[in-house]
C-alpha cells in the first residue's frame, strides 16, 4: 500500500496506477483522479473481473480484513466468506454474469486474516466497460451494527418471554382471587343475608327494626352483585365451560347492563376447540376495549364483531365516541392498550387501533388459528 495511513486523503500519494489503469488514462488524466479517489475511499472497494477474481482492491478493504492488496488479489471472491454466505453471493454473481440483474446487495460474513469473522454490507454492480466488463464491489463493515441487532433481538425475545410469564401469572392470580370471592366471601355474604332475612322475618310487628333492616338487606344484595360481577371480570368460568362466543355474548350483556351502554355483539362461523390462549386473549381484548369505551369515549353504543377469516379469527370493537391519539396514549400511564398489544403478540396476532377525533375508535385484532400457534405460544410461556 502506498502513502502514509495518517495523512489526509488529499495529501496521500498513491504512486503509479497499475498498468490496467494507466492504459485507460485519457488526455485529461481523469483515470488518475478516479483511481486516487477509489484508493482514498473509507469504504472497501474491489474491482473484479467477470469470473469474480479481484483485479485491484483499495486500502480500506485490505485494512478491514487484514490482508495485503497482493494477498487479496490472489483470492477468488468466494474465498472471502464461509461457504453458506459465499454460496448466496455466488448465486447472485451468476445472475449478474448472465445479465438478468445489473446490481445486488447482500449482508455477508468475511474471514479476516486472523480467522475472525466480519459482517460486511456488500453492494455489487456491473460496469459495462470496454474491452471487457468488470464488477465493482463495495463493502461496508457492519459488524458492530449486526452485534447490536443480535443483542436487541435477544433482549426482545427475553422481554417477550417475560411478558408471557407475567400475563400467565396475572391470569393465575385472577383465577385464584375469583375463586376466593366465589367460594369464600360470597358464601359468607349469603349467610349474612340469610341471617338478616331471619331477623327480618322474626321481627314482624317491630316496624322500627324492619325499617332499619330493609336498607341493610338491599346493601348486602348490592355487594353480592358487585362481587359476582368482579369475580366474572377476573375469571370467566363460561369461557372455559361454554367457549368463546357464549362467554363474549354473556359478558357484553352484563357489561351493557352495568354501564347503561348499548353493546351489539355479533359473531359468524367461529370454530370449536379454539386454543385456550387464543380464547383468553380475545376475551381480554374485548374486556379492555369495552372498559375503555365506557370509561373514556363517552359513546352510548359499542359494536363488537367476532368472525372467521382465511386461517384467522378477527375481533373488532368499535365505539362512536370522542376518539384519541393511540400512539401517544400507548406511551401514557395506562397499561390497558399495552397489555392488549402484548397478549395479541404472544399468540402471533396483529392489532390495529384506529381512532378519529369525535368519530370514535376501532380496535381490530386478527389472530392466526393454525395449529402451530398453540405450540409457539406454549414455548413463549414455557
Ligand atoms: N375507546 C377510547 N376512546 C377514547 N379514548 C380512549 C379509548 N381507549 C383508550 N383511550 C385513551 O387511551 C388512554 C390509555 O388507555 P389504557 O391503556 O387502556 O389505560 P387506562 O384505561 O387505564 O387509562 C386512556 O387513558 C384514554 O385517554
Ligand atoms: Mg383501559
Amino acid at each position: 500500500m502506498n502513502g502514509s495511513d495518517d495523512a489526509l486523503p488529499n495529501q496521500r500519494s498513491y504512486g503509479t496506477p497499475p498498468a490496467f489503469v494507466r492504459e485507460e488514462t485519457g488526455e485529461h488524466g481523469f483515470t488518475d483522479l478516479f483511481y486516487n479517489a477509489f484508493r482514498a475511499s473509507p469504504i472497501g472497494i474491489a474491482l473484479e473481473d467477470m469470473d469474480g477474481q479481484p483485479i485491484f482492491v483499495n486500502p480500506a478493504f485490505c485494512a478491514m480484513l487484514g490482508f495485503s492488496e497482493e494477498e487479496m488479489r490472489q483470492k477468488h471472491c468466494v474465498d472471502f466468506s464461509p461457504p453458506e454466505d459465499a454460496a448466496k453471493d455466488w448465486t447472485l454473481f451468476q445472475q449478474l454474469r448472465s445479465g438478468s440483474i445489473d446490481h445486488y446487495h447482500l449482508d455477508k460474513r468475511y474471514f479476516r486474516k486472523d480467522g475472525s469473522l466480519m459482517w460486511g454490507r456488500l453492494s455489487i454492480s456491473l460496469l459495462n466497460h470496454r474491452p471487457s466488463p468488470v464488477v465493482i464491489a463495495m463493502v461496508e463493515d457492519i459488524t458492530e451494527i449486526r452485534l447490536a441487532q443480535d443483542e436487541l433481538q435477544q433482549s426482545q425475545a427475553t422481554l417477550q418471554k417475560l411478558s408471557g410469564r407475567l400475563i400467565e401469572a396475572q391470569e393465575q392470580e385472577r383465577r385464584h382471587i375469583a375463586r376466593e370471592i366465589h367460594d369464600d366471601i360470597s358464601q359468607k355474604l349469603a349467610l349474612l343475608a340469610n341471617g338478616l332475612y331471619q331477623v327480618a322475618r322474626s321481627s314482624e310487628g317491630f316496624d322500627e327494626l324492619q325499617h332499619q333492616l330493609a336498607p341493610l338487606l338491599a346493601h348486602v344484595s348490592d355487594i353480592a352483585q358487585a362481587l359476582h360481577a368482579l369475580s366474572h371480570r377476573l375469571h370467566s368460568s363460561k369461557l372455559e365451560t361454554l367457549g368463546l362466543v357464549p362467554a363474549m355474548r354473556g359478558f357484553c350483556r352484563e357489561f351493557a347492563a352495568q354501564h347503561s351502554l348499548e353493546v351489539d355483539f355479533s359473531s359468524a362461523e367461529i370454530p370449536d376447540g379454539l386454543s385456550r390462549y387464543i380464547s383468553l386473549c380475545l376475551f381480554r381484548v374485548l374486556q379492555e376495549g369495552l372498559s375503555n369505551a365506557a370509561k373514556h369515549s363517552g359513546a352510548a353504543h359499542v359494536e363488537v364483531r367476532l368472525e372467521r377469516g382465511d386461517g384467522v379469527l378477527r375481533l373488532s370493537v368499535r365505539d362512536s365516541g370522542s376518539g384519541f391519539n393511540p400512539s401517544s396514549a400507548m406511551h401514557g400511564g395506562g397499561i390497558g392498550l399495552m397489555s392488549m398489544k402484548e397478549r395479541v403478540g404472544l399468540v402471533k396476532g396483529t392489532i390495529a387501533i384506529t381512532s378519529t377525533p369525535d368519530s370514535g375508535t376501532e380496535i381490530h385484532v386478527s389472530v392466526p388459528i393454525a395449529d402451530h400457534v398453540e405450540a409457539s405460544q406454549m414455548n413463549a410461556l414455557a
